[in-house]
């Protein structure tokens, strides 16, 4: 039988989507110590990328459902030496349970998926962070309810994280207002997929109008590093100011994937203010891919 991978929040249904919420809900609320899903269980974690949030989240919760993870990066592994992902997905899923990968290159994840003998999850590529997006999805049923119907702003820059919540938009049925600076705007098929739930806009004011929710990222994601001066340039009109705020709705909610970068694509006080959530989200990593690993890798 195929494995059953987590790539793209797309390999789940709306109804799977909202189960998983519900069920990382659960989990946060209590720990039981002898419920071991995933007893003796080992979970092997690619990083081409640096990453605190997805290693630590991964690795704790494997451990908190009886099994273990291994971090292996291309630098000490012969990935890194150029073995075919094809021959590199056969032998570690031969040994373990389940592979977490982070790539730069979205086909390294299908290439390794299409491969391998055990679940693959994708721990972000340059293409899509959909574990981010069960984690963001957890925080808002938490602090505001169900996300049916309400209005979501992305401000910035037209990447991974973006792409995810576009994808997430469609599954979770919210309408998702985007404004990216020019040649910065997100993927045209991920765009086309997603049209029925968002609305581009020129300037983040006017998408903030009536949100519930704003969202934003890094305006240079990994390996865009060299870009840096040239993207301050032109994302400068779109940070996440108090006035951006101001323009949604008063209990709007603030979130950022984090590692953030104060006053340039979020003020001080916003991610430091009443209205942020980067916190709760960021430990809702943990919670929303433990429900997803005793999805994927439990035998019930
Ligand atoms: N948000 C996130 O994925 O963080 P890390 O890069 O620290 O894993
Ligand atoms: N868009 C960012 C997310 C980091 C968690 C990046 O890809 O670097």
């Amino acid at each position: 039988m195929n494995p059953r991978h987590f790539i793209s929040l797309n390999d789940l249904t709306s109804t799977e989507f909202r189960t998983l919420i519900d069920r990382a809900i659960e989990l946060k609320k209590y720990r039981d110590p002898n419920y071991q899903p995933l007893k003796g269980k080992v979970l092997a974690m690619i990083f081409e990328k640096s990453s605190t949030r997805t290693r630590i989240s991964f690795e704790t919760g494997m451990i908190h459902l009886g099994g273990s993870a291994l971090f292996l990066s291309p630098r000490d592994t012969q990935l890194g030496r150029g073995e075919p992902l094809q021959d590199s997905a056969k032998v570690i899923s031969s040994m373990v349970d389940g592979i977490m990968l982070r790539t730069f290159k979205h086909e390294t994840v299908t290439t390794i998926a299409k491969y391998s003998s055990v679940p693959v999850i994708n721990g972000l590529t340059d293409l899509l962070h959909p574990c981010q997006l069960l984690a963001d999805m957890q925080t808002y049923f938490e602090y505001r309810g169900d996300i049916e119907g309400k209005t979501v702003t992305w401000i910035g820059d037209g990447n991974n994280m973006c792409h995810s919540y576009i994808n997430a938009a469609k599954l979770l049925n919210f309408k998702l207002h985007i404004a990216c600076p020019q040649g910065y705007e997100p993927n045209p098929a991920i765009v086309e997929a997603g049209q029925s739930h968002i609305k581009f806009f020129n300037s983040p004011e006017e998408a903030a109008k009536a949100s519930d929710l704003i969202v934003t990222d890094v305006w240079a994601s990994m390996g865009h590093e060299e870009e840096q001066k040239q993207r301050e340039i032109a994302f400068k009109d779109y940070q996440v100011s108090e006035r951006v705020m101001n323009a949604a709705n008063q209990d709007a909610l603030f979130m950022h994937c984090l590692p953030a970068h104060r006053n340039e694509e979020v003020a001080a006080e916003v991610i430091d203010g009443p209205q942020s959530v980067v916190f709760p989200e960021a430990e809702n990593r943990l919670h929303a891919q433990k429900a997803l690993l005793e999805l994927l890798m439990s035998d019930k």
